[in-house]
């Protein structure tokens, strides 16, 4: 039997106040939106793909940065909670830890304002303390820290033979030559829209997009995260929609998160790709049933349990 996966993850932490709204966008009263709930989670791309590679198997460190505040030590402590290594965390004094709000809509859209915070200060020097200091099978990043880190954190990795996934998010309108060769990219609706200009409705479109993203990278496997619709893989020849799972959502914060982290998870297990794919899909349709980022990712006998109910 294969040993547990190793896994390093790069990327943000962010204490999260996530405003539940009425259904289209917020009731408008005297200038101000009304929304119907509020509840602090701890999110963040980085932390909630860290937490989540964990609770599905891996072990896995952390290359990020917070302040020395509360909302710091909070999230510390579901970190290692999680059994996430925050050895590659740094805890800074100047700064504040990242703050994100998010107004979810009943209809599951959303939007964030985000503050960076001690986001801005992951440094790519601390993606190689990390890589000096183990041997990893994977490399998960997003694009919530400096773009300079991202670019390296690929390069240094390359270097070393090390399999890099871009979780492209949130929306960005990003340069992507540096990243020629990357094993894997992958956006959601918005994130493709930013890189591509192209607005994923269909089929087509989604084949349209992926296409353009290969073109730039020419990435192993371009992957669109599609919400409801699912996901789209295509692998530089052809592409194919993964349909989502049916489920009651009430809030996707995290969905890509989880969706992308057990996806790596299963491919380091060297499961084939839509069998991951699969994986992936049920995990993120259980993380859309619940409320917040880290506390919405399931644990894997979890998600077995609920891969044994799904139509094939
Ligand atoms: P986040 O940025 O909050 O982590 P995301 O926008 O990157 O999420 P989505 O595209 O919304 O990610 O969703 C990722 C995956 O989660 C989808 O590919 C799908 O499998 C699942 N998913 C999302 N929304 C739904 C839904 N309404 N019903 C079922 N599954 C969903
Ligand atoms: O991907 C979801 C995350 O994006 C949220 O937890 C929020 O912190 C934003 O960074």
């Amino acid at each position: 039997m294969k040993e547990q996966p190793k896994v390093l993850i790069v990327g943000s932490i962010n204490m999260d106040m996530i405003f539940y709204g009425p259904h289209g966008s917020g009731m408008k009263l005297n200038g101000s939106l009304v929304f119907d709930s509020v509840g602090y989670y701890c999110g963040g791309k980085g932390s909630n793909q860290a937490a989540a590679a964990a609770r599905l198997g891996a072990d896995v460190y952390l290359v990020s940065a917070l302040g020395n505040d509360t909302e710091g030590k909070r999230m510390m402590d579901e970190l290692e909670k999680n059994k996430v290594h925050l050895d590659f965390v740094s805890v800074l004094d100047d700064t504040h830890t990242g703050i994100c709000g998010i107004y979810m809509m009943k209809d599951g859209s959303y939007v964030g304002t985000n503050v960076w915070g001690a986001n801005d200060r992951i440094m790519p020097e601390m993606v190689e303390q990390a890589l000096d200091s183990q041997s990893f099978d994977m490399i998960m990043m997003q694009l919530e820290m400096p773009l300079e880190t991202v670019y390296r954190t690929y390069e240094i990795a390359a270097k070393r033979g090390i399999p890099v996934i871009l979780d492209a998010g949130p929306a960005k309108s990003i340069p992507l030559e540096r990243l020629r060769g990357i094993f894997m990219v992958s956006p959601n609706e918005a994130e493709t829209e930013a890189l591509t200009g192209i607005t994923v409705t269909d089929e087509k479109t989604a084949f349209l997009a992926a296409q353009s993203i290969w073109q730039e990278t020419q990435a192993q496997y371009v992957l669109l995260k599609l919400g409801g619709m699912g996901s789209y893989l295509y692998d530089g020849r052809e592409g194919r929609i993964y349909p989502a799972c049916k489920v009651d959502f009430i809030d996707t914060t995290g969905a890509g998160d989880t969706f992308t982290a057990a996806l790596m998870i299963r491919l380091c297990d060297g499961e084939k790709m839509e069998n991951a794919i699969r994986y992936a899909t049920v995990a993120a349709g259980i993380c859309v049933s619940r409320k917040g980022g880290i506390s919405s990712v399931p644990e894997k006998e979890e998600v077995e349990l609920q891969m044994k109910k799904e139509p094939a």
